[in-house]
This record gives C-alpha cells, sequence and structure tokens, in this order.
C-alpha cells in the first residue's frame, strides 16, 4: 500500500489549482441515468471515487467516454466525461461496488424514476458513525415508491412512475435532497422539498437538472420546489470548484506559514470556514484569480467552531480545522454535530505531539509549540488529509500509510503541494 512522507517545516508559497468538487461530481454523474441522451461533466476530477461510480454506472449500462486532451488544456484541466444511459440493461446496483463507496446508493432516485424499479445495496463508505439512508427512503416512499428491504437490498418499485408530494426532512441530509430532487424531476406532478440542504453542491445539480429540461425553484434555500416534466435531454455542465479542497489548502498555510494563490475557486462556496481562518491570524483575501491565503510571522489565534449544514462551518474541513488548531497558542474547542464518530484523527495527531481530549460531540484542543513527525495512519478521507497538514508543519519526518483515502478525495495532492514548496512525496508499494 503507498504511502506519504512528508518532511515538515517549510511554508508554502505559489499558487494551487482548485479542481472540480467530487461531491458535486458524483451526484451530477448519476443524474446521467434520467435520460437517454448524453450527459456532458467538464471539469471532473481525477479521483478514484469517481473510477468506482464510472464502473457502478456501467454496471448499470451507461457508456462513458472521458475526452482526450484539447490544445491549450495541462495535466491540471479537469476531464471532460460524456456519459450515456440510452439503455439501461440491469437496475441493480450491487453489494461489490456500492459498498465502496456511500454515495453509489443515490442510483435508486433516477432508477426508480425513469424505469419504476430499482435494486440498491446498502451504502458503506468512510467509517464515521452510522450513516443511515432512512430519509432517502422516506422521500421515495413520499414521491409513491413502494420500498422493501431485501437481504441487504433496498427495493424500490413505482411502475407507474412517481408522483409529486412533500419531502419534509427532519434532519438536514445532503444525500436525502440529492436523492429527492433526482427523483422529483421525472415524478408526476409538483414536489415541495421543506429543510433542503442548501450546500453549494445542490445547487450545481438543480442548475445541471435545469439545462436538462427539469423545473426546479428554490435550490440553496430550504424550500426547493420541482414541477415533474416527463423526459429530460442531454446537457454540457461545468463541475463547481471543490470548495473542501480550497479550505484543505487555506488550513495547510495558514498552519505552515506562506502566500498561496488557491486557483479557479471562490470564496462564496466556504465564507464560513473563510472567516475562521481569518479570526486565526491569516489574509484571506479574494482576487479575480481566486482566494489569496497568507500568514506571515504572527502566530495562530484559537478558535471554537461548531460544525454545521451548509452555510455554517463544514464537517469536511473539521480534521483539518483541528489541525491547525494543534498549534495555535491558546485552547479551542471544536464541536461535531454531523456525524457522531467523526474524531479518529484525534489518537494520530497526538501521535504528533498534539494535545487533544475529548469531551462528548467536542474536541478540546490546547495549542502546543510545536509537532514531531512519526508514522501515523489514515482512517478516513478528511481525516488523512489533516495528518498531512500536521506533517507539513511538524518537526522531522512523517509517513502517512493507508493514503487510499487521499486518493479518494485529493487530485494530485503531493504534486499540488510540492510545487508549493511542500517536502512531500508518495512512496509505493
Ligand atoms: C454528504 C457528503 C459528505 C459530507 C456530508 C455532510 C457527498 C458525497 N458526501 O454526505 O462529504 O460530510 O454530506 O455535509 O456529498 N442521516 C440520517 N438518515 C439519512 C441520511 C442522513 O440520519 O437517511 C444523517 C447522517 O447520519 C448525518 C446527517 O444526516 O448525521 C447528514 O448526513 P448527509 O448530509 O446525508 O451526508 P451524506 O449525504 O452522506
Amino acid at each position: 500500500m503507498d504511502r506519504i512522507r512528508i518532511t515538515g517545516g517549510a511554508p508554502l508559497n505559489g499558487s494551487i489549482p482548485i479542481s472540480g468538487a467530487k461531491n458535486a461530481a458524483l451526484p451530477l454523474m448519476i443524474a446521467s441515468l434520467l435520460t437517454d441522451d448524453t450527459l456532458e461533466l467538464t471539469n471532473v476530477p481525477r479521483l478514484a471515487d469517481i473510477q468506482a461510480l464510472l464502473r457502478i454506472l456501467g454496471n448499470h449500462g451507461v457508456d462513458h467516454l472521458v475526452a482526450g486532451k484539447r490544445p491549450g488544456q495541462t495535466s491540471e484541466t479537469g476531464q471532460t466525461i460524456r456519459l450515456s444511459a440510452r439503455t439501461i440493461i440491469d437496475t441493480t446496483a450491487p453489494y461489490e461496488l456500492v459498498s465502496t463507496m456511500r454515495a453509489s446508493f443515490w442510483v435508486i432516485a433516477p432508477l426508480v424514476a425513469r424505469l419504476g424499479e430499482a435494486r440498491v445495496s446498502m451504502p458503506g463508505g468512510c467509517a464515521i458513525g452510522t450513516r443511515p439512508v432512512d430519509l432517502l427512503i422516506m422521500a421515495l416512499e413520499r414521491l409513491g415508491a413502494d420500498i422493501e428491504i431485501d437481504r441487504g437490498y433496498v427495493v424500490a418499485r413505482a411502475p407507474k412512475g412517481l408522483r409529486g408530494g412533500e419531502v419534509i426532512f427532519p434532519k438536514v441530509t445532503v444525500g436525502g435532497t440529492h436523492v429527492a430532487l433526482m427523483a422529483a424531476v421525472l415524478a408526476n406532478g409538483t414536489t415541495v422539498i421543506e429543510n433542503a440542504a442548501r450546500e453549494p453542491e445542490i445547487v450545481d445539480l438543480a442548475a445541471c437538472l435545469a439545462k436538462m429540461g427539469a423545473k426546479i425553484s428554490g435550490a440553496g434555500s430550504k424550500q426547493v420546489v420541482v414541477e415533474g416534466v416527463p423526459r429530460l435531454h442531454g446537457a454540457s455542465h461545468e463541475v463547481l470548484p471543490d470548495r473542501i479542497e480550497t479550505g484543505t489548502y487555506a488550513m495547510a498555510v495558514a498552519m505552515t506559514g506562506g502566500d498561496v494563490l488557491l486557483e479557479n475557486t471562490h470564496p462564496d462556496l466556504l465564507r464560513n470556514a473563510l472567516e475562521v481562518l481569518g479570526e486565526t491570524g491569516a489574509d484571506v483575501i479574494s482576487t479575480n484569480e481566486g482566494i489569496r491565503i497568507r500568514r506571515n510571522g504572527g502566530g495562530i489565534a484559537p478558535v471554537d467552531v461548531t460544525t454545521d449544514p451548509f452555510p455554517g462551518f463544514p464537517t469536511d474541513l473539521q480534521a483539518q480545522f483541528m489541525a491547525l488548531m494543534t498549534r495555535a497558542k491558546g485552547t479551542s474547542r471544536i464541536r461535531e454535530t454531523i456525524f457522531e464518530n467523526r474524531f479518529m484523527h484525534v489518537q494520530e495527531l497526538a501521535r504528533l505531539g498534539a494535545h487533544i481530549r475529548l469531551d462528548g460531540d467536542a474536541a478540546v484542543v490546547e495549542g502546543v509549540e510545536k509537532l514531531k513527525g512519526a508514522p501515523v495512519m489514515a482512517t478516513d478521507l478528511r481525516a488523512s488529509v489533516s495528518l498531512v497538514i500536521a506533517g507539513l508543519a511538524a518537526e522531522g519526518e512523517t509517513t502517512i500509510n493507508r493514503v487510499y483515502h487521499l486518493d479518494r478525495g485529493f487530485e494530485a495532492l503531493e504534486a499540488k503541494l510540492g510545487r508549493c514548496g511542500a517536502r512531500i512525496e508518495r512512496i509505493r508499494g
């Protein structure tokens, strides 16, 4: 298994191109199942999760074509993928495929909406607490699907098609909102989604669905209204920038010091996290090309943070922020309200010398003068990258094992950090 070796202590200086968002690309690719025309997606990141989803879609009969490079494109230009779900040959998503990535469960919505049936394995994914699908199922039921749980599979049936309805989420769920949207666009009649997730990735999916002929209003607000249409057509859509990758590199610079321009991204995607970064003492400057992050000299101020659905502080940046706080001049409290078991990075950060105590749903981080490199183990996607950030700021050598988690969500991580002066390399094997 590959490892990443970092020799810490170097500040980051230069520019980092931000990739298309994994969490937008996945539902957009799944939306290709809604039409028998071709859906073209540009700015798709090169990630293991994208490859895994292509395999899952391929199993349903979706053809894909990854376009070759065009003049002027660099290795940092995202991929263009054309997806064609002209003929669906199989409405089952098997355990072997779905268990590798939780978001693949969402195929259930377009399959039942377009074909009247779907049989999808209960999902797997990052080990960050129980992540049920009860609300996703509830949404489908509200739109008229009959649901049966059969030997680890969720079977959804709507032989006469779905019908519009009211979906009220008792808790904000990104996946639930994606599923409700994809089911409602082909349902007969009007659907009202209440307490919808407001994440930018939801807005991006809604924008793409609208290009495909869907009638959606209110995406990005708590109430989304969908007027069902009989069929959708092909479209071309550019995946929005990855706000979690943006925030991750911003935190890396805030921790190591230096001056980095994060290109092809914009601050509206993560206002709250950027404000918090500013409070820690980093300069956050919006430019026409992206977001510039700078910290020179001054120390890191401790800031308390609570994760929340968008527009709050993202749970997907909690681990990275904790890494930053391990070197703060004082004590900070980080509360996790979205996932109950998302503190697995704590014990690994402690191996680097961090002082962190868990207190219910919060971590209390007492900043230390310095971290010291050590071998550590990646446990999930965001936790892994928090160890990279800590390693960049630690004295000496840090080796991160099990980096396949990183490959699921961070495109060209070593190259992007390396060109800004980080001493980071991948050891194959
Ligand atoms: C998505 C993101 C993930 C992010 C998370 C929260 C993708 C591919 N993944 O995951 O990176 O960390 O949003 O921003 O976009 N819940 C239920 N029942 C359900 C569904 C969810 O109780 O049926 C709970 C979850 O356990 C969790 C909360 O709702 O406590 C939010 O989860 P949700 O927003 O659905 O996360 P995902 O869509 O899986």
